[in-house]
């Protein structure tokens, strides 16, 4: 098991270049299973995530390649079998991408019922109204999740939930149904788009992606496709917040601005300096920050998954600032973690209430789940002293060479294992 060790205090600054969307790349990869001929990936991120779906389309016979760094060849033409379970694939959510892809170009698929996580229950309700809505019959048992279908026929869905998962497993599923399927009400997420764009450019007829509502024509069959996957839109964000909590200056490159709308305008409002370029921002922060209010929503509202970074950050601020999380019921398990290094936070039902204080300091501490891990090695960058930040395989999900990039930014840490004391005294000599 490892750990980061951080010595925190120092402003980061310089330069980070910023990957592929994790969140498009794992529908995209199972969007690429619905056709028999070769389809490029580029910009893929190297992460967990992204390499366990590969395995999992691996396991069911399709062909992949791994052809440059960060790039893909898939081509699914022998995929043998619909049946998706390993002990991999039980561990990502997002493999149930592939029972709207199999479904879509196979009429079934079953797939390892996906582990809830620890932000909250994470249901499949909305997706599986989807999959009978366009005439597949869905049972579950054994945990697993098995959808089927003599025919899939276009049908008017309305989401009653706003949610990415289901928006994108139902795009792929309907995307060779036979005739016009409406989705209402539908996810608008950058991600949402570039998985509608990829479909598109495999021959599907997909509009309306990042509205509310998505009109899908049915195509019989999906051709090759060479795509790029967009920038991780939260991987920018975290390093955008990172920057604001050391009080450093750091250009964020490879990234589209406008989808990072929400997070400049809180970072400005509480006194950042942000500087839009055509494909980087600037994140320049000088003083103390100082306080907001911020209510987590779908696209283009604040995004949940940067919902702990903006509490670390209003954690240092002036004054007393509220966060409220109102896309999942327990989202707010690092706060406990965050107490241990001196903040003041008041959870209340769904709302962080939190009392700024001038200056947090180092501990060991263990992260909750994937995007709480990263704001806690925040929490370290900005503390005083030094930060043992656990359970890291989780922030290894989503964030590719992570302490690399932070250390190339004058980051003081480093990835060592949890029982390796020498290497814990090693950093604490060099860095002092
Ligand atoms: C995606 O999860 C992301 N994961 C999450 O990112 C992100 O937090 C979330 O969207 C919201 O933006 C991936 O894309 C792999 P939802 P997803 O369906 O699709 C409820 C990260 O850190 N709901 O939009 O599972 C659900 O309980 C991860 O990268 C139903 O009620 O999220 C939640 O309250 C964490 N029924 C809300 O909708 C359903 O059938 C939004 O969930 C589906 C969802």
């Amino acid at each position: 098991m490892e750990q980061y060790i951080i010595k925190g205090g120092k402003p980061l600054a310089g330069e980070v270049v910023i990957g592929g969307a994790k969140n498009a790349a794992l529908g995209i990869l199972a969007a690429a299973t619905m056709t028999d001929e070769t389809v490029t990936i580029d910009n893929l991120p190297d992460i967990r995530d992204i390499n366990v779906m590969l395995q999992a389309i691996e396991g069911i016979g399709a062909h992949v390649e791994h052809s440059a760094p960060h790039e893909v060849r898939i081509n699914s033409h022998q995929i043998h079998a619909m049946d998706v379970d390993n002990e991999f694939i039980r561990k990502i959510r997002a493999s149930y991408y592939l029972l709207g892809a199999l479904l879509g170009k196979y009429h079934h698929a079953r797939v390892a019922l996906p582990g809830g996580c620890n932000i909250g229950s994470r249901p499949i309700d909305q997706h599986i109204k989807g999959f009978k809505a366009l005439g597949a019959k869905v049972s579950i048992g054994q945990d697993m999740i098995c959808v089927e279908a003599e025919h899939l026929r276009g049908s008017h869905i309305y989401l009653d939930v706003v949610s990415v998962g289901a928006t994108i497993n139902i795009m792929l599923a309907a995307c060779m149904a036979e005739g016009r399927t409406i989705i209402e009400n539908v996810a608008k997420e950058p991600h949402v788009v570039d998985v509608a764009n990829f479909l598109n450019s495999m021959g599907a007829n997909i509009k309306g992606a990042g509205t509310d509502i998505i009109r899908i024509t049915g195509v019989p069959k999906l051709h090759g496709s060479t795509y790029s996957i967009i920038p991780d839109q939260i991987e920018a964000g975290t390093f955008m917040f990172a920057a604001a909590a050391t009080k450093g200056d750091i250009l964020i490159k490879n990234v589209i601005p406008k989808h990072l709308e929400s997070l400049t305008a809180k970072l400005i409002e509480i006194g950042a300096e942000v500087e839009e370029f055509d494909d980087a921002v600037r994140v320049v922060a000088s003083k103390r920050l100082g306080r907001t209010t911020v209510k987590t929503l779908p696209y283009p509202g604040f995004p949940t998954d940067m919902q702990p970074q903006m509490t670390v950050l209003l954690a240092l601020s002036r004054g007393t600032s509220t966060v409220t999380e109102s896309i999942f019921e327990n989202r707010f398990m690092y706060v406990d973690e965050l107490f241990k290094m001196g903040a003041s936070i008041k959870v209340e039902g769904n709302t962080a209430i939190i009392d700024g204080v001038e200056e947090i300091t180092g501990a060991t501490v263990f992260a909750p789940d994937l995007r709480a891990g990263a704001a806690l090695v925040i929490a370290g960058l900005a503390a005083k002293g030094y930060t043992m930040v656990q359970q890291i395989h989780y922030v290894e999900r989503g964030y590719e060479t992570f302490e690399e990039k932070l250390q190339a930014l004058g980051a003081d840490i480093e990835k060592v294992d949890v029982d390796d004391a020498k290497a814990v005294r090693k950093f604490k000599m060099k860095v002092g």
